[in-house]
């Protein structure tokens, strides 16, 4: 079991293909026996974080400590300790998810790791251990392969956009399975591009955007902190509410976009007291919304990205594919 310590850190990690940079200078401090939300837009540079964590790729720069330990690029048979989900599981379709995860057993190094039976039980594939993978659902194929990383009973394990792909009922057995890793003990590094999925089961959130941590935190602490109350108007009385809403707030946190939608910085319990201030000055709003910093932040994120590369993700995760789907079975 884990001691209690970091049990995953980078420091100024770097890394670019060709001219292209993906990871900036990236900072990560993953404390052990937590379920660390790794939140990013697509693009930002979370699966290269991943390929260089697991060996499969070596950074230009900076350093990561896996485990209490350095990591470099000779000590790939220290990720016994480590279990990794990065791109697509692969199995045989033809055999069962049981037989699967023998023939994988029967392929890594002899260790004394847990019985299937108990893996299947934690992924919660136990009733369905017997059927043949090919009748599997996405979110059972990749249950299946967080199985197989579990194999050696590791203490850390790196999982990459597990939830993707998955219908509703699947991503919530995902991130029981998560919390479940973790409540024995376990350090969860678990990479998603969707806050509120990572707002329900992560205890730690690391944003990355362009390659480079902006906020890491307890997600209730970084929840709770400051937070924006959104509020729209008839665009011509937008200076008179920003008037009112300014001398309230006594603080010049208060901008408009040209939509007629107010933004103001405080906490979200506030939002009824906004709605009155304007009302006594004779302005009736037409929308309010209100939420964190951190949601705020990373709508901001998204949006940026989404514009900025609308589908080099995409072509990058086809890339990978390729790479891997020759390394192991179809
Ligand atoms: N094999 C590759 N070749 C060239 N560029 C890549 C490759 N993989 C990723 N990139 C680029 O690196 C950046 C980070 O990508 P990636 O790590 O896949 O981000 P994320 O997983 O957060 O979506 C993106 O700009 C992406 O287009
Ligand atoms: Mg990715």
């Amino acid at each position: 079991m884990t001691a209690a310590g970091v049990a995953l850190a980078t420091h100024g990690l770097r890394k670019s293909y060709g001219t292209r940079l993906a990871l900036d200078g990236l900072d990560l401090s993953v404390p052990s026996g937590v379920v660390y939300g790794f939140l990013g837009p697509n693009g930002a540079g979370k699966t290269t974080t991943m390929r260089v964590l697991t060996g499969l790729i070596h950074p230009d720069g900076g350093t990561v400590e896996m485990l209490g330990r350095p990591f470099t690029r000779r000590d790939r048979h220290r990720l016994f300790d480590v279990g990794a989900l990065v791109e697509s599981p692969s199995f045989y379709p033809y055999l069962s998810g049981r037989d699967n995860l023998r023939a994988l057993a029967a392929s890594g190094p002899a260790t004394g790791g847990m019985r299937i039976d108990e893996i299947l039980e934690m992924v919660g594939l136990r009733e369905r251990g017997g059927d043949k993978v090919s009748r599997y659902s996405l979110g059972m194929k990749q249950r299946l392969g967080i199985a197989g990383a579990l194999l050696n009973d590791p203490s850390l394990l790196l999982l990459d956009e597990p939830s993707n792909g998955l219908d509703p009922a699947g991503i919530v057995a995902m991130r029981d399975t998560l919390r479940h890793l973790a409540s024995l003990g376990k350090t969860v590094f678990v990479s998603s591009h969707i806050l509120g999925e990572v707002q329900q089961m992560a205890d730690i959130v690391g944003i990355i955007a362009a390659g480079k941590l902006v906020r890491e935190g307890p997600i209730q602490e970084l929840l709770s902190s400051q937070g924006v109350v959104r509020v729209r108007v008839d665009v011509a009385e937008v200076p008179a509410a920003l008037g009112a809403l300014a001398r309230m707030t006594q603080s010049t946190h208060v901008s408009a976009a040209a939509d007629g939608w107010i933004s103001v910085h405080v906490n979200h319990d506030r939002s009824a007291e906004l709605n009155r201030v304007l009302a006594q000055a004779g302005i009736f709003a037409s929308g309010l919304t209100s939420g964190s910093d951190l949601e705020a932040l990373f709508l901001s994120l998204t949006e940026g990205a989404a514009a900025a590369d609308p589908d080099g993700t995409f072509a990058a995760i086809d890339r990978t594919r390729g790479i891997i789907a020759g390394d192991g079975p179809a």
